[in-house]
């Protein structure tokens, strides 16, 4: 059983995340994505459109994906590799090098990104036209997933 893992914000879900994810399927058997919390985004200096709660959601629903985690902060990521087992740690090539080190405990590897197609272009082209930069609500669905952390049996 290979596992790979990768990490991202995942915003205004597009197709240039599908065919990361589809990619990365490619490379094994089971697919873990972790979803940046809210929380960890404002670390960053990041905001999302689309709560965590939302974008944990759609994540999972696409067909490549085997199970989403949160991912809260740094360091979790070599922790994260032991705990689940992990044989590829993947990620865009924006993040080339980065990651290198994590390379003692498995494959470490960085997919060419899609071109042309980012979630600030959409949000900067949305912007544009006049769109609202913030969802006006978070809806009150946010606690509808069923322990989202827990979907490995899928
Ligand atoms: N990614 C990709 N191709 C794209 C956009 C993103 O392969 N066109 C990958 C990134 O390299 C990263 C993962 O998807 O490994 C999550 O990236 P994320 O930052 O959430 O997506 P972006 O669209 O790049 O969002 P932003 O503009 O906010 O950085």
């Amino acid at each position: 059983m290979k596992t790979i893992i990768t990490y991202g914000t995942f915003d205004l879900f597009h197709y240039g995340h599908v065919r990361l994810f589809k990619r990365l399927k490619a490379l094994g058997d089971k697919l873990i994505v972790a979803v940046s919390t809210d929380e960890f985004n404002a670390l960053k200096g990041k905001a999302a459109f689309f709560s965590y709660l939302q974008r944990a959601e759609i994540v999972e629903a696409c067909k490549y994906v085997d199970m989403v985690v949160p991912e809260t902060h740094w360091q979790q990521k070599a922790k994260d590799i032991c705990k689940y087992d992990i044989s590829i740690f993947a990620m865009g090539d924006d993040w080339k090098g980065e990651f290198d080190e994590l390379s003692i405990l498995c494959d470490v590897v960085y997919l060419d990104r899609t071109g042309e197609i980012s979630s600030t272009e959409i949000k900067n082209s949305l912007a544009d036209r006049g769109a609202p930069k913030n969802q006006l609500s978070n809806g009150t669905d946010g606690n509808s997933l069923d322990n989202i952390d827990n979907k490995a049996g899928k």
